[in-house]
């Protein structure tokens, strides 16, 4: 559905994509996830066209954005991270100027309005100001004109930001209604377990680069050091470290701060077997849990250069 393949892009002296690669197959609900200045919106106004990359191609349904824009744009629906200002304009007349801008009109274009109302839970606001809404009205308003001209592939750049919890749990249930209906949906947020729950893929972008990209369920299953041990020691570590550098299901150790970082593969049955250890050869824990959150942590291991030192490494 949509390909980047080694996108650059620089403003003056800042690199803003070095080499950015995406494939978002068709129908699924990608997550687009990286710290704040990664590059997630540069790269998502370059696969609109509103900007233009240095080098590097955007492919969307094997139509290159650099060749032909105008059939690009007839498959996107964007949203983007701003919401724009339209005094006093009603929902209705708000809906009916977007559609007017993609030439739909008259019995057609009130038809499609009141769908796209009704699907993101509007459709009893049609009389309202737009100014009036809340941030969350407002931005379900900017995804039902998004889809106006009932586009393949949906971009939406950070929707979910500064919205309630009760509100992005209803919005996110839209976007899995879309994905069922069969559209493709790429969203980007800078907080990835925002995003875990609902989608289908996952791409991790960092300085301008893609850092990770596959489906959840291999980040998820695949990178083991997902959900870490957190072992808080007193006194000297070192013969902690010994401990478990040699203990098999240990497969990396960092160090933050006053804490020792485990990738652990093993069960909980295994910790209890380890801490044992650890106690029997008299290091002084007084802390031991896996770490909450896990993809939280797994998006800081990739995208946090310095957060810790890397003192073990199994490449298995
Ligand atoms: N118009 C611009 N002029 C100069 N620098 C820009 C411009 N747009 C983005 N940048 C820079 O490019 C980098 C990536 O920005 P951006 O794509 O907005 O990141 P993200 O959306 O992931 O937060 C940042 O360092 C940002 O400061
Ligand atoms: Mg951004």
């Amino acid at each position: 559905m949509l390909r980047i393949e080694k996108l650059t892009k620089t403003f003056g002296r800042t690199v803003a994509l070095d080499g950015m690669d995406m494939h978002v197959e068709q129908g699924a609900l990608y997550g687009f996830v990286g710290p704040n200045g990664a590059g997630k919106t540069t790269t998502i106004k370059t696969v609109i066209g509103l900007l233009a990359a240095d080098s590097g191609r955007v492919l969307v349904s094997g139509i290159d954005v650099a060749e032909e824009p105008g059939r690009v744009m007839a498959r996107i629906g964007y949203m983007p991270d701003t919401f724009g200002i339209y005094d006093n304009l009603k929902v209705a007349e708000y809906m009916d100027f977007f559609a007017a801008c993609y030439g739909i009109s008259g019995l057609k274009a009130r038809e499609r309005c009141r769908m796209l109302l009704e699907q993101v839970g509007l459709d009893d606001k049609a009389d309202f100001y737009v100014e009036g809404l809340s941030r969350g009205m407002k931005q379900r308003l900017c995804l039902a004109r998004a889809l106006i001209h009932n586009p393949p592939l949906l971009i939406m750049d950070e929707p979910t930001a500064g919205l309630d919890p009760r509100t992005r749990y209803e919005f996110k249930e839209i976007l899995k209604e879309l994905c069922r209906q069969g559209k493709t949906v790429l969203i980007s947020s800078h907080i990835l377990p925002e995003l875990a729950e609902i989608c289908t893929d996952i791409g991790i972008i960092d300085q301008g680069k893609m850092v990770y990209e596959g489906s959840m369920d291999e980040i998820l299953s695949q990178i083991n050091v997902s959900s870490p041990l957190l072992i808080s020691v007193a006194g000297d570590r070192r013969p902690a470290l010994e401990i478990l550098r040699s203990h098999p299901e240990v497969d990396t150790i960092t160090i933050r701060d006053e804490d020792i970082m485990v990738g652990f593969r093993g069960d909980k049955r295994d910790e209890i077997t380890l801490l044992q250890r650890l106690v029997d050869a008299e290091v002084q824990v007084y802390g031991f849990s896996r770490e909450r959150g896990n993809l939280e942590s797994v998006f800081m291991q990739i995208t946090d250069h310095d957060s810790g030192e890397v003192v073990l490494r199994h490449e298995n």
